[in-house]
Parts: C-alpha cells; sequence; structure tokens
C-alpha cells in the first residue's frame, strides 16, 4: 500500500468533496450565492462586477456555463432574481401541498438531492418553474434597460398602423423581448443536460422548455389610450409578459396533467408510459417515477415532512389534516388574530379601519410519534370587536 503523504491526502479529500457536491449542485444555487459580500460593485456601471468572482461561487456549473457566466455576468444577476421568483412562485403554488417547495439552506441542490434523484412529478415542475424564472428575470432586465446585450423587442411591430377589434393602433413603448430571455435561458440551461444525454436528461431538456413556453404563451398585447379628454383616437401598444402568477398557475395546472413517460429503447427519446396516454406536447410536464411519500423527515433525500405543518380541519383537498398529516393525528390550539375589519372610506381620501379581534383553531400535524391526544373536542370561534 502507497503511504499518503498528509497534505497529498487532504488535497484528494477536497477535489472528491467537489465532485459529490458538484454531482449534486445545479445552476438553482445561483439563487443562494449572498451579493452583500460583493459590495456596491453590484448594479454599479463604474465598478462593474469581477465577473470570476459570482461564477466561482456556483459548484457545479460545466464548462459552457462557466464561459457563459464569465461573459456576461450582468445577465447572471437577472438570472439569479428569475432563480428567486421560481423558488417564491413554488413556494406559492404548493403551500398547501405536503411537498411545499422549500429550499434547503446551504445546500447545493437547492430543492434537495430528492430533485435530482427521483424523476417526479414535483422534480418536473421544479425544473420547468425555474426555467421560466429564468427567462421572465432577463427578460424584464431587458426591458427596464439593465442589460445592454439586449433591449425591446422591435421586431413584432408591423411597418405602419396596425387594426384589431377596436380600431386602429400605432406600436410603441417597449415590448418585451422574451426572445432573448428564451435564448440565454436555453444556452445557459440546457447545456448541462446536453453532456449527460440519459433518460433524465431528457426530461429535464423537455420541463426546461415547457418553462420557457410557458413564459412565451403568456405574452400579452398592452395599449395605453391617447387622444382628447381620453377619447381614445390613438392607442400605443406593446408586448408584455402578463405577471409571473399567471405563468406559476398555468405551470401549476400542467403539473397536475404531467404526463407519465418512458425512454424508448434507443434510449434516444421519451414515449408515453402507457399507450392509453395521450403523447406529450411541448407544452406538458413529462416525469418518470411516481413521487415519494414526502411525510417524514428524511435527511439524505432532503424530504422535509409534514410534521408541524399548518392544515385545515374541514378540507378534502391536499391541505386538508388527513392528508397533509399522513394520517398521523395532528394538535389543535386556539389563538388569538387581530385583523383589520370594518374598513370605511373617507373622502378624501383615507380608509378608516377598526381592529378587530377573533380566536381561531390553528391544527398543525403531528411528527410519527404523537404524543398529544389527536385533537381537542372542542373548538371555539368567538367574535367580538374592539374600536381603536
Ligand atoms: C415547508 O414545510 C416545512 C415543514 O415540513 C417547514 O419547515 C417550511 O418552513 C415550509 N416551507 C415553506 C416555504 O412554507
Ligand atoms: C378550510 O377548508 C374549507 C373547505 O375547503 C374552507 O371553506 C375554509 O375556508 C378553510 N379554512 C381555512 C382557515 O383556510
Amino acid at each position: 500500500m502507497v503511504k499518503m503523504d498528509g497534505s497529498v491526502e487532504t488535497v484528494l479529500w477536497v477535489i472528491l468533496l467537489l465532485q459529490a457536491s458538484a454531482a449534486d449542485a445545479t445552476w438553482w444555487y445561483i439563487s443562494q450565492v449572498s451579493l452583500s459580500h460583493y459590495g456596491n460593485s453590484i448594479r454599479s456601471n463604474r465598478r462593474p462586477l469581477h465577473p470570476l468572482v459570482i461564477c466561482g461561487d456556483i459548484p457545479g456549473l460545466i464548462g459552457r456555463q462557466r464561459k457563459l457566466c464569465r461573459n456576461n455576468p450582468n445577465v447572471m444577476l437577472s438570472l439569479r432574481e428569475g432563480a428567486l421568483i421560481g423558488i417564491n412562485e413554488c413556494q406559492w403554488q404548493f403551500r398547501h401541498s405536503k411537498w411545499n417547495c422549500s429550499t434547503l439552506e446551504k445546500d447545493s441542490s437547492v430543492f434537495g438531492k430528492l430533485m435530482l434523484k427521483v424523476g417526479s412529478q414535483e422534480a418536473a415542475f421544479v425544473y420547468a418553474i425555474q426555467s421560466a424564472g429564468a427567462v421572465y428575470g432577463i427578460t424584464k432586465a431587458c426591458s427596464t434597460g439593465q442589460l445592454p446585450q439586449c433591449a425591446c423587442d422591435d421586431t413584432k411591430r408591423p411597418p405602419s398602423k396596425s387594426r384589431d377589434r377596436k380600431g386602429i393602433f400605432t406600436w410603441g413603448g417597449c415590448s418585451d423581448n422574451v426572445k432573448f430571455g428564451i435564448d440565454f435561458t436555453k444556452r445557459f440551461v440546457d447545456s448541462k443536460e446536453k453532456i449527460t444525454r440519459d433518460g433524465r436528461a431528457l426530461m429535464n431538456l423537455h420541463n426546461n422548455r415547457a418553462g420557457r413556453k410557458a413564459v412565451q404563451k403568456s405574452m400579452k398585447l398592452e395599449c395605453k389610450c391617447h387622444g382628447v379628454s381620453g377619447a381614445c383616437t390613438i392607442r400605443t401598444c406593446w408586448y408584455t409578459m402578463k405577471p409571473f402568477r399567471d405563468v406559476g398557475n398555468y405551470l401549476r395546472q400542467k403539473y397536475n396533467g404531467a404526463i407519465q413517460v418512458m425512454v424508448n429503447q434507443a434510449g434516444t427519446k421519451l414515449i408515453v408510459a402507457q399507450r392509453t396516454f395521450k403523447k406529450a406536447t411541448r407544452r406538458d410536464m413529462v416525469y418518470f417515477e411516481s413521487s415519494p411519500n414526502y411525510c417524514i423527515y428524511d435527511p439524505t433525500t432532503g424530504s422535509l415532512g409534514t410534521a408541524g405543518r399548518e392544515c385545515n380541519r374541514t378540507s378534502k383537498g391536499t391541505n386538508g389534516c388527513e392528508l397533509m398529516c399522513c394520517g398521523r393525528g395532528y394538535n389543535t390550539v386556539n389563538v388569538r388574530k387581530v385583523f383589520k375589519c370594518e374598513c370605511k372610506f373617507q373622502w378624501c381620501c383615507f380608509v378608516n379601519c377598526q381592529w378587530c379581534e377573533k380566536r381561531v383553531d390553528i391544527h398543525t400535524c403531528n411528527g410519527p410519534n404523537p404524543t398529544k391526544p389527536p385533537h381537542s373536542m372542542f373548538h371555539r370561534n368567538r367574535y367580538f370587536r374592539q374600536t381603536s
């Protein structure tokens, strides 16, 4: 056996650790990179951000991604914003579900290793919403003039005056340059999947594209009226993306109707798992495996479990205590809730509200070994008003 010198051993260990973390890392980690230690150079044109810094902080980027990162540090900042928008929307969409899209601190896999290991419906959603968030973040940065690489999109503007149901309008304003956002996101995000080319990579590529398409689909015509006393004789119109909530709602529907697929014999294509199912379109989400049970805390997979989650006693949905707590029962506490009420509009322009108080029952899921009785038998809902 070869005896290793201590420092060589350390170096080898570091290399091994880096490789291990890189395998479980995704570009999503850019959302977790703190910008505070970069100081004022962020968003300041005078002292541009040193491109190597932010690119070096994201583990698991492949060569092509690092190069794009180094050459476009400002786009990376919008990509970071987009990743945060995606996470925020994911958590909102799944706030009532067992899996609630939470992110893990200091974990390069961001949503837990489960998302990378198991090709579940949730993984499909995460890839799609993060890709959509990236397109959205970059496109908004283009429109607000933060990126010299892109500006408003003029290509959708017809040569002269256009006509729609409401009459003639002229083009103006700034159409969101979704094309730049889509192209950059595709180049950056998809490049990692193109080096593996296994079944899971095909799944990720499909869902990444579904995310980009969802933003593209959300483009709408927005117009502003001009003319004497609001007569609207002239309108200026432009294309803009709908709020990201619309994209989130749309992708949530696609998640509900996600299509289970498998890889064909040659390993080159995804085909529907059951012949009676409809074929997946480019807008559909695809997945391989049924979802794991998100009931129990499991640090090895990153499943947080549902112990301590709030549930609704009467709901039959995923937020109902029965489903949410996986049959473990729940604990009920009666708490005081203060809120604004009886708001009256006063001329002009105040809204006067009273403070009201009500007692509400909050139900939270028991852990795997319940120590408390399943739930209290009595619940009180008293309303009373206080003058403020
Ligand atoms: C998700 O649920 C876990 C408990 O299972 C909780 O700790 C976490 O704060 C929740 N995350 C979000 C984003 O609501
Ligand atoms: C609980 O669910 C019921 C039925 O879905 C709904 O009417 C009620 O508003 C929910 N309660 C809370 C506190 O969300």
